[in-house]
């Protein structure tokens, strides 16, 4: 049975259909990327698959049941996490104290804990710090951990979400565009994280327009275009369809 399987998923907002009739599936342990043009509706799925919007029609499940039995703040104990195409963090907390509001989504007593010194608050609090800063340094950012995240660039930014994300210790991680504003070295790295984390067991469904990146390591790509999946397939394949090249190189589309 498929990790995630949507459904005959559709979205409409007003008149836009974000999403019409999409299906594809994600095995666990593979890394799947979703392609298409801006506005083809790939944030719109992430926000389905994650609560945040509800469908106009089809289904999401995971492990075979209905992502819509669960309340959307339950997202994250159910092992969905997800990093935003346009960042969600506390610009003025520091680095480290973000990647720890990634833990306290996690633990049941969550910032009442952190308030109140309850015994045993002060043990969990350091487990949570530890833990924090062990993510921290897997995506590399040791160095900045005590920054305040307005300091830093949008591509260090982006892998602070990264860490944040992975404190709950996901099954499916959700990357909303996690090169965007890095270098082409710096994509490099985050091809190497994603990397480790497929061999950890974790499953990612990957938005990413940063073609070496998904080539690099994606198993499989599905790619969307005005709200429809045009194509999908190994990475090979789908670079050389032809409906993927109109779809990216059309006139009717602002390059992306
Ligand atoms: N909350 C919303 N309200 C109205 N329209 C929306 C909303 N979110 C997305 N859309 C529209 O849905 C379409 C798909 O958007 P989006 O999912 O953000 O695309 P992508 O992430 O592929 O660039 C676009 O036409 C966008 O304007
Ligand atoms: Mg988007």
């Amino acid at each position: 049975m498929a990790l995630l399987e949507v459904r005959e998923l559709s979205v409409r907002f007003g008149g836009v259909v974000a999403l019409d009739r999409v299906s594809f599936t994600v095995d666990a342990g593979e890394v799947v990327a979703l392609i298409g043009p801006n506005g083809a509706g790939k944030t719109t799925l992430f926000n389905v698959i994650t609560r945040v919007y509800r469908p106009s029609a089809g289904t999401v499940l995971i492990d075979g049941d209905p992502v819509a039995r669960i309340p959307p703040h339950e997202v994250v104990r159910h092992g969905l996490a997800r990093t935003f195409q346009n960042l969600a963090l506390f610009r003025s907390m520091t680095v480290l104290e973000n990647v720890i509001v990634g833990d306290h989504i996690r633990t049941p007593s969550g910032w009442l804990q952190s308030t109140i010194p309850l015994p045993g608050a002060v043990k969990a609090e350091s487990a949570a710090r530890q833990r924090a800063m062990a993510m921290i340094d897997f995506v590399g950012l040791g160095a900045v951990a005590t920054r305040p995240v307005a300091a830093l660039p949008f591509g260090t930014q982006k892998r602070v979400e990264l860490a944040r994300a992975l404190v709950s210790k996901p099954r499916l991680l959700l990357l909303d565009e996690p090169a965007a504003g890095m270098n082409m070295t710096e994509s490099m790295t985050l091809l190497d994280t994603i990397a480790r984390l497929k061999s950890s067991g974790i499953t990612i469904l990957l938005v990413e327009h940063n073609v070496r990146l998904v080539m690099g390591i994606s198993d499989r790509v599905t790619v969307l275009d005005f709200g429809k999946k045009i194509a999908e397939g190994a990475p090979s394949e789908v670079q050389r369809n032809p409906l993927v090249i109109e779809a990216y190189l059309g006139r009717r589309h602002q390059h992306a």
